[in-house]
């Protein structure tokens, strides 16, 4: 080893920014996070497999026409493409393994192994997670089978909240009114309405609060907490009608001011990924904590292994250009090393287009038209639509638009997000015009 004549500059240890990014998904939330990606500092280049109509078209993203259960393929695509950073969107396929998989095979990864997803994959492995923490959440009782629901029920003759413990795509709760409903639930999900993730289910007492969802993106032992959002889940205006993957949302939201967040940080946050470790769970990605803030404090109504679909959307247009290199660092265990990630001042607001009928039956293939005017503060990003071979971009899901905006303040950035949503249109356009309606002037 020779020794340098005068000692070398020295350079801070920060991780680097991949340049190669491979993202899987196809949602709303995918689209942001490719756009928010293909935005940083050092990224060439994203892939989006499979991605949709609105990820086909991102200035730097490559759509890769590969399904997200293809582990094998997905993992031989990114080793021919020398990935340096590989980023699970949805929980379906972190649930069964996908960034086991892609590890196994060398790359980095931000999402958690199968272990880590049950998290969002099982309730009752959830729920007694917290309660070894001593995580805030509702009291609840584990039941697998008809008779087990039915007896707690008798020795807690209240309404009560009915889980299917597995991955039901959002529609496996129900905030039951009365004990008839209750009764009606527990039927429902031992009668197999919801297939396997309906085995089993937990049983909850009803807590009321604000909802509010927290994301911290971790490397299984640091975390950094994002802008917490507000999701607004009902269809209806007024928060009235059944409930949807969420209509709109708005970041930050007042709800949970610089002190509320440490809380989360203190009381949920630390100590799950503290019982995670000594579960010898190596837990890297993103923790999203949905909380009902009670009058007894903040406490957890669901973890998620995912980013949540809008808030994903509403808070990407206020990260910086040092997003990549954080995620890398998570997915590498080095998080430590990772360059701030600068966050925006202002305020994001976002409202979401749906298909006609949804979140029942909705109609498909209505073409897409309009676009919004060149904005630095305007976001247009697509959930369920198909680019054809025609050219011609088709809604094909139900959530189908999200339209992001942001100002100084929640009353500008909603005003700017609808007036783009009047840009754009297609057959059946549906959407609530009081999203923000807690944080906007009458
Ligand atoms: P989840 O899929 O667990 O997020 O539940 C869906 C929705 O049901 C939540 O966003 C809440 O609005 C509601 N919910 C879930 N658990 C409870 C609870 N223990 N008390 C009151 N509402 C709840
Ligand atoms: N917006 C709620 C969710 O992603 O689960």
């Amino acid at each position: 080893m020779t020794t340098p004549e005068t000692a070398p500059e020295s350079f801070p240890e920060t991780a680097p920014s991949p340049s190669r990014v491979l993202l899987i998904g196809s949602g709303g939330r995918e689209n942001a996070l490719a756009w928010a990606l293909a935005r940083c500092h050092g990224v060439e280049r994203v892939w989006v497999a499979p991605g949709n109509g609105g990820t086909a078209e991102l200035q730097g993203c490559e759509a890769l026409a590969l399904a997200e259960t293809d582990g094998d393929g997905l993992l031989a695509a990114a080793l021919e493409r020398r990935i340096e950073l590989v980023v699970v969107g949805p929980e379906g396929p972190l649930a069964a393994g996908l960034a086991d998989t892609l590890r196994a095979g060398g790359l980095a990864v931000f999402g958690p192994g199968a272990d880590g997803a049950r998290l969002e994959a099982s309730k009752q492995w959830a729920k007694a997670l917290m309660l070894e923490a001593g995580v805030p959440t509702a009291l609840h009782w584990a039941a697998a089978s008809r008779g087990q629901a039915l007896a707690v029920l008798e020795q807690h003759p209240q309404p009560l909240v009915v889980k299917a413990d597995g991955l039901a795509a959002g529609k496996g709760v129900t905030v039951a009114e009365t004990l008839a409903e209750t009764r009606a639930a527990i039927e429902e999900v031992f009668a197999g309405r919801f297939g396997a993730a309906g085995a089993a289910l937990v049983l909850e007492e009803r807590l009321s609060g604000p909802e509010v969802s927290v994301f911290a993106l971790t490397d299984g032992r640091g975390m950094v907490l994002l802008p917490p959002a507000q999701d607004h889940k009902r269809i209806g205006e007024g928060d009235t009608g059944p409930n949807t993957g969420g209509m709109g949302a708005y970041a930050p939201a007042p709800l949970l001011d610089a002190a509320g967040l440490e809380q989360v940080r203190r009381t949920v946050l630390e100590p799950t990924l503290a019982a995670l470790r000594a579960r010898g769970i190596d837990y890297r990605g993103v923790i999203y904590a949905g909380l009902m803030l009670t009058a007894a404090g903040p406490k957890v109504i669901e973890f998620n292994c995912r980013f949540g679909d809008p808030e994903c959307e509403t808070v990407m247009p206020l990260l910086g250009p040092e997003l990549a290199a954080v995620l890398l660092a998570c997915a590498r265990g080095d998080l430590g090393q990772a360059p701030e990630l600068t966050i925006a001042p202002g305020c994001s607001a976002c409202v979401i287009a749906a298909a006609a009928g949804y979140p029942g039956e909705v109609r498909q293939g209505d073409a897409i038209t309009g676009t919004l005017g060149a904005s630095e503060q305007l976001q247009l990003f697509h959930a369920g639509s198909r680019r054809g071979t025609d050219g011609v971009c088709r809604t094909a899901g139900g959530r189908v638009l999200a339209v992001v905006a942001q100002a100084e303040d929640f009353d500008a950035a909603f005003a700017a997000a609808y007036e783009g949503l009047s840009q754009v249109h297609f057959e059946g356009i549906t959407f609530r015009r009081d999203i923000g309606h807690q944080v906007r002037r009458p």
